[in-house]
């Protein structure tokens, strides 16, 4: 399985993406952050990439088949991110999104910036199916597939998640998160 992990920061997730077995490249717009990454984990493969300028040439169409974004999501522009991501996923496969769920307020241990629960919604627009796991109160992870197919009309919907779900998280992909 070939991966993109968006703002990858010091590469925590990346690391334990690679350690499951997945062929992982990490990307960030800080030179420094891919510094340290390339200090702690020099196995994996890393660009410096700002999310909001050219695509680099290592993702092009159908070109992985998952996308993560770790505590990411709320940083860089994600109208054109959502779409070129949807673009570089193989068909059929997933973005994966871990984010606390409000705007710049800091939690215990540390500061995130998340996202509103509009504006997690918002991200669905397009995909044809999203569930949305609890990680505590702290944070939702998102989970979006099938973009640009035809929605699947779900029985457990909840009113704030019109063509998804909510559920509980389940514990191999909390791994690895804090
Ligand atoms: C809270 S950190 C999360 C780091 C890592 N994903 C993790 O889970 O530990 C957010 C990261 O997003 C990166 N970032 C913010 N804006 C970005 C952009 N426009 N393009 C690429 N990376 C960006 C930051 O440099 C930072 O490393």
């Amino acid at each position: 399985m070939k991966a993109a992990d968006i703002g990858c920061g010091t590469v925590r997730w990346t690391r334990q993406l690679a350690h499951w077995g997945v062929q992982v490249t990490g990307y960030d717009h800080s030179r420094e952050a891919i510094r340290q990454a390339r200090q702690a984990a020099p196995d994996l493969r890393y660009e410096v990439w700002d999310v909001d300028r050219d695509i680099p040439r290592s993702l092009t169409p159908g070109s992985v088949d998952l996308i993560t974004c770790r505590l990411a999501i709320a940083y860089p522009g994600r109208g054109r991110f959502m779409v070129d991501a949807a673009r570089w996923l193989a068909p059929g496969v997933m973005f994966y999104a871990p984010t606390p769920p409000y705007r710049d307020r800091v939690p215990a241990g540390g500061f995130h910036r998340g996202l509103t629960e509009d504006e997690i919604e918002g991200l669905a627009v397009g995909w044809s199916s999203r569930i949305t796991y609890r990680l505590g109160k702290r944070a939702r992870a998102i989970v979006l597939s099938g973009y640009g197919r035809e929605r699947h009309r779900r029985t457990e919907t909840r009113p704030r998640y019109p063509h998804g779900r909510i559920e509980d998280h389940p514990p191999t992909i909390t791994e690895g998160l804090s």
